[in-house]
This record gives structure tokens, sequence and C-alpha cells, in this order.
């Protein structure tokens, strides 16, 4: 089972009143782009939506500071009271994540510079370089003027730091990021000897004589320190959060009730998330599942997983979904009938507290404008519209949903660090990416309806039956010692390749491939043998004839206690390991030295899932059909793409209709039943279908 998540903050306490107990409803309202005529409209059609939430002022900072220290506030308060009246809660925005033009001119240095040290321009948007003294000053400015006059407000709820942090600047380059960075390394190695040493500065003659010498990796000949660009990832994360934190206090000081979130963009890889999430009261997320994808809804299940687990189990926010189309792939059609509805349960049924949209009415002019709004171009007799709206009326009816939890008894590790790590140029091979990895792990477990946690490698696992950990290429001493100490307690652990390789400075752990986990996991690995673009292996199962292929990555494993589970049938190792197990005190830890193909590594997982007893909610479902209990409701959603037929013994009660369900459950295409167990079956009421 998922472990205990440490105590609530107390100023959630604020949203869940604002909001009545329901899930929260609505999303980004930007009426500053509208004359003023127009505002009792949108207000009389988010009550006919069903809205209870809406998220204000996110590009605002022009409007609400039109020059420098000259504060507008008068529109923002007819905003707000228009929707106090109507009973609508607001998240409010602190407005500092566009800086309006004037801080560009009189401070060009506040502008972000990338690695080639080019200064970008204002005229978009987030053009700021997180360490400029001139914007955390007026970022932290506008953040006081907002709690000062709002912080007592009827509609506020929750407050919204920034927003998406680094979506488009991810890192600066520029003189005072070098000085930041500088600073940071003294705190993390004491001075430029800690730095030598950690970055292996004896190597290409890189050795400092002063950290005055030390930059960020900017543009050079050739790879940069591979310990200096990781560094300098942790540093900007770091970096970025200062930013939010200043905010953060900010709000803290002067409205101590008052939640505060920013929002996160799922597996996003330039901020580490676990130490973002701590900081804030409320982890929110901005899910846009990409429609050319195959199963789209696979990563909105697995960014939902981690967004859930960022606070241990606790519910987190959708603050932005689009309502159909977005803008900014290549290409963008709109989302078919009842599919924005499926995503929304599946945001729901995996621990979403709110269903928000970006945004509300459709941009007239901007870049934007082509992006799905709740209110289209059109107005409000439009498909989506509608589609909203029905959505709106059902969730209103979820009421004992918000709060509750989702039981997940398998982990799957995430540590940030180790991504950058791996990421680094240099390698055996660039076509190892770590979310490859993740997704094909998490891809079966998902396919069963098998909840997953995310987890970091030093947390407390022993809640966990089972353990995976996809590609750890840098562990800590503590973090390789966790692992080990879990199965030695009776875990049962997966790993796959190239893991427990570096230390947390990116050296090699010495003493034969994975230093940390030879002992662990009873082998020995001597040359990574990664493959050709295309290239795959046979692999055959050592119990049995059965065999698939793999591709991207072998390694020379040589068994030191290590039962051998599969092993390479072609090419250079053929006749080697290429996947084991070892019982290891009380536990069990099985290695993956390559990437199989995906019906083996599914055999894999769900045999080891097995045999610690994890089983899915519902039994035997049918493929497309996923399944997540939540709290004391199950969720039943149909993403094939045919009619569904779901065995549920007994009976249960639709939350979403009232209707009941005797035995079997019968899905339309994305449709989507949200079911309790029912006691009784009241007399004359049956169903065998559900929308
Ligand atoms: C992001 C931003 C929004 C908007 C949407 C469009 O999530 O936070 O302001 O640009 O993308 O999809
Ligand atoms: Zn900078």
């Amino acid at each position: 089972m998922s472990p205990t998540p440490p105590a609530e903050p107390p100023q959630l306490a604020l949203l869940r009143e604002r909001l009545g107990g329901r899930l929260a409803f609505g999303g980004d309202y930007n009426p500053e782009q509208w004359p003023e005529a127009v505002w009792p409209e949108d207000i009389r059609l988010m009550r006919e939506a069903g809205v209870n939430l809406v998220t204000v002022g996110v590009f605002s900072w022009a409007r609400l500071e039109p020059s420098p220290g000259r504060f507008d506030f008068g529109w923002l308060d007819r905003v707000l009271a228009l929707l106090a009246d109507a009973g609508i809660a607001v998240d409010l925005a602190t407005a500092t994540a566009s800086p309006p033009p004037w801080l560009a001119r009189r401070h060009p240095d506040s502008l972000p510079v990338t690695a080639d040290g080019v200064r970008l321009w204002p005229g978009s948007r987030q053009h700021y370089c997180p360490s400029s003294p001139a914007y955390r000053e007026a970022a932290v400015r506008m953040a006081t003027r907002m709690a000062t006059r709002y912080g007592h407000h009827p509609a506020l709820a929750l407050w919204h730091v920034n927003n998406e942090y680094a979506a488009h600047t991810d890192a600066c380059y520029c003189d005072r990021c070098a000085e930041g960075f500088r600073r940071w390394l003294r705190l993390r190695y004491g001075g430029v000897q800690g730095v030598n040493e950690a970055w292996g500065t004896d190597f290409w003659s890189q050795r400092y004589g002063a950290l005055e010498e030390v930059n960020p990796p900017r543009r050079a000949p050739y790879s940069a320190n591979p310990g200096q660009q990781l560094d300098y990832r942790r540093f900007m994360s770091d970096a970025v959060l200062e930013c939010f934190v200043l905010e953060r206090d900010v709000l803290r000081r002067i409205t101590p009730q008052v939640p505060v979130t920013t929002n996160f963009m799922g597996l996003f890889k330039p901020l580490d998330y676990w130490s973002w999430a701590r900081e804030e009261d409320v982890v929110s997320h901005d899910a846009y599942p990409d429609l050319e994808e195959v199963r789209p809804e696979l990563g909105n299940a697995l960014a939902s997983d981690l967004m859930r687990s960022l606070r241990h189990g606790r519910p987190w926010l959708l603050m932005e979904t689009a309502p159909s189309a977005i803008n900014w792939r290549p290409r963008n059609p709109p989302k078919g009938p009842g599919l924005m509805r499926l995503w929304a349960y599946q945001s729901v049924a995996r621990g979403a507290d709110a269903i928000l949209y970006f945004q509300w009415r459709a941009s007239r002019r901007g870049a934007e404008k082509f992006h799905s709004a709740v209110v289209p171009h059109g107005g409000p007799d439009t498909r989506v519209f509608r589609e909203v709206s029905r959505l709106g009326a059902e969730l209103a009816r979820l009421t004992t949903v918000p709060g509750t939890r989702v039981p997940a008894e398998v982990a799957l590790l995430l540590a940030w660090d180790s991504w950058w790590a791996l990421e680094l140029d240099s390698k055996p091979s660039t076509d190892l990416r770590l979310l490859d990895r993740i997704t094909a792990c998490y891809t079966p477990l998902w396919e069963a309806n098998l909840p997953v946690d995310f987890r970091r490698p030093e947390d407390d696992l022993s809640a966990y039956r089972l353990v995976v950990v996809p590609n750890l290429y840098l562990v800590s001493d503590a973090a390789a010692a966790n692992l080990v100490g879990y199965v030695e307690a009776g875990g049962h652990l997966v790993m796959s390749f190239f893991s427990g390789i570096v230390d947390p400075g990116d050296g090699v752990r010495l003493g034969g491939y994975p230093a940390p986990f030879r002992d662990l996991l009873g082998l020995r690995i001597a040359e990574f043998w990664p493959l050709r673009e295309g290239e795959t292996l046979d692999v055959v199962l050592a119990d049995g004839p059965a065999g698939g292929t793999a591709s991207l990555w072998a390694e020379d494993i040589s068994v030191q206690g290590a039962d051998v589970l599969a092993r390479f049938a072609s090419g250079e190792l053929a006749g080697a390991p290429a996947v084991t197990r070892h019982r290891y005190g009380s536990g069990v830890a099985t290695y993956v030295g390559t990437a199989p193909e995906p019906g083996l590594l599914r055999a894999l997982l769900l045999d080891a899932a097995a045999a610690v007893g994890v089983r899915p909610p519902v039994a035997d479902v049918p493929a497309g059909v996923e399944v997540v209990r939540r709290g004391d409701a199950l969720f039943v959603l149909n993403h094939s793409g045919s009619e569904a037929r779901v065995r549920l013994p007994g009976r249960h009660r639709s939350l979403i209709d009232e209707r009941e369900v005797l035995d079997e459950l019968v899905l339309a295409p994305r449709g989507v039943a949200v079911l309790v167990e029912a006691p009784a079956l009241a007399p004359g009421k049956t169903i065998s279908r559900s929308a």
C-alpha cells in the first residue's frame, strides 16, 4: 500500500470551503483580453457550465503595473467582485510569468541569455533571467501588492504563483547566473578545490585556480565537463525555485490562510519536481496529451500518477487542459466527441481534485487564438461548450471523491539528477532516453490496471510490494543502500540496465559495474554493448521455448549467484545472460540487461507483480479499458474504439447518473463509469448500459 502521506497543510481548508466540498471545475479566465461588457456574459456562462474555480491574472502584469511602481487594480477589483457575487472562487495569479515591456527596457540584463550568449528579446513571454535582481524585486513587489489587496477577498481560494516555470526558458547562461552558480558551488563544495575534485578537472586541463574562473556550461568547442553540466542543471532548478519561494514567502507572510501552488508540466526535465513539490501546498499540473500519439491516454495516466506521487498520494489539481484542440504542435486536431470527458475522468481517477481548462474564452488576437477554449469563437452554441457544461454537471455529483486517495502497491523510481546525468553527451548510446524507458516499464503495469506510485530512490519503500527501477544511472550511497535494504528486508525489485554506474558527481563507481548493486543482483557487468540503430537481438527464456527480441542495449553480464531468466540468442553476446534473478536477504532482485520487446517486458513485470500478490482492482478487464480505484469509487474508462463489456460481480451504483449496475457494465466507446458498491437493489431499477 502507498505510505501514509504527510499531514495536509491547513491552508487547503480554505480551498475546500470555497469549493463547498466539490471537485473544482473551471479554467484560466483572461478578462483583460475583452471589453468589460463581455464579463457579465462570461459569469452567466460560467454558472451555466458549472464552473466553481477560475484562474485569474496569469498574464496581467502589464495591465496591473502599466509603468514601474504605478498600479491599476480597478479592473481586477471589478472582475473579482463579479466572480465573488456569482459564488465562483478564484485561483489568483501573482501575474509574474510575463514581465511588462518596461522591465526589459529599464533592465536589459533581466532578459535571459542562451548557451551561445544570445540575449533573448521580450515580445513573447517568460523573458526573464531567474537570477535577475530587477526581475526578482519586481516580482516580489507584484506578489506583495496582490496579497495585500486581495488577501481577504471573499473570492480568493488559492494563490497561483507565476506560470509553468521554465517552460520556455529552461536555463539562462548570463553573467548573473554565472555568479549565482559560483555561490551555489561554494555552498555545495566549500570552494574551488571541492569543485575540481567533484568534476575531475584534471581531465583536459580544466583545473580551476579560483571559483571566479568557473562559468556556466556555455557553448564550447567540444563536450563540456559532465560534472559542470550536471551541476548547472541542479543549480538552475534551484535558482528558478528560489523565484517561486521568494513569492511564496510573501504570500505566506501576508495571507497565511491561503494555499499556494504553481503549475507543473508532468515529466518536465528541467525542474526537479520532487524538491519543488515540497515547497507548495498543493501540486497542480497542466496536461496536454498529444493526439498524434497512438495512445495519448497512456502519457496522461503516467503524468497523473507522478503528480499524485509528488506529495505522497495527496490529491492534485489539473490546472490546465485543452477543452479541444491546442495550437502549439505541428498539427492540432480537436478532441473528438467524448474524448475530453474521458481524459478528465482519467485525471480524477488518478487523484485530481480539479478539472480546469486553458482557457475560458477563446482569444481573438495573439499567438493562442486557435487554441480551443470553453467558450469558442462561435460562442456557447457549440459542441465544446455543451460537452464542458455536461461534464461540469456530472462532476458536481461526485461529492464523495474529493480528498480521497489511490492505493498503489508498485513503486517506480524517478530521480531528476540521474535523468540529467543519463542524458548528458558522451555515453555508450544517445538512444537511451529516460522517458522512453520509464514509459516502457509503466506501460504493461498500466495496461494491467496495476496502480503505480513514483518514488525517489532514497524514499522509504517498505510499503511497496514491487519496486521498479528504470535505468537509475546515478545513485548516491544512501540511495544504493536503501535499495539493497529494501530487498534484504523482503522486497522485490526489478532493475533495468545502466543503473548504479556513477556517483552524484557523475564519477564512475569502480570495481565492475554496477558497483553498488553487484551483490544485490548477484552479477557483474564487464562492458556495455549498445545496439546499432534498428538492430535487434534474439532473446530466449531459460525455462521455456518462448522468447522474443531486444533492442537498444545489451551488456556483457557474468552471473555471480544470480539465476539466468533469459539469454541473448544472437549477436556478439549470444549465450550470455540478458535477464537474471537473484535471491538476496529475504527478497528478490531481477535485473534486465537490455530493452526487451514490449511483450517480453510485460511478461517479466507482470510475473514479478503476480509473484508478490499485486492484483488489479477488477480481474479480466478487456483490453483498452482502464480501471482505477480511488477511495471507494471504481473508475472504469473505455479507451478502446469499441463497446466494452466489463464483468463486475455484484451490485454497483453509478455516481454519475445514480443508476445501478448488476454483474456487468457495458461501456460505449469513450464511455465512463464511476461506481460504488451498492448494498441492495432499489426496486424497479436496473442498468447494464452507461454512456
Ligand atoms: C500552457 C500555458 C498556458 C497556455 C497553454 C496553451 O499550459 O500555461 O498559458 O499557453 O499552455 O496550451
Ligand atoms: Zn541569467
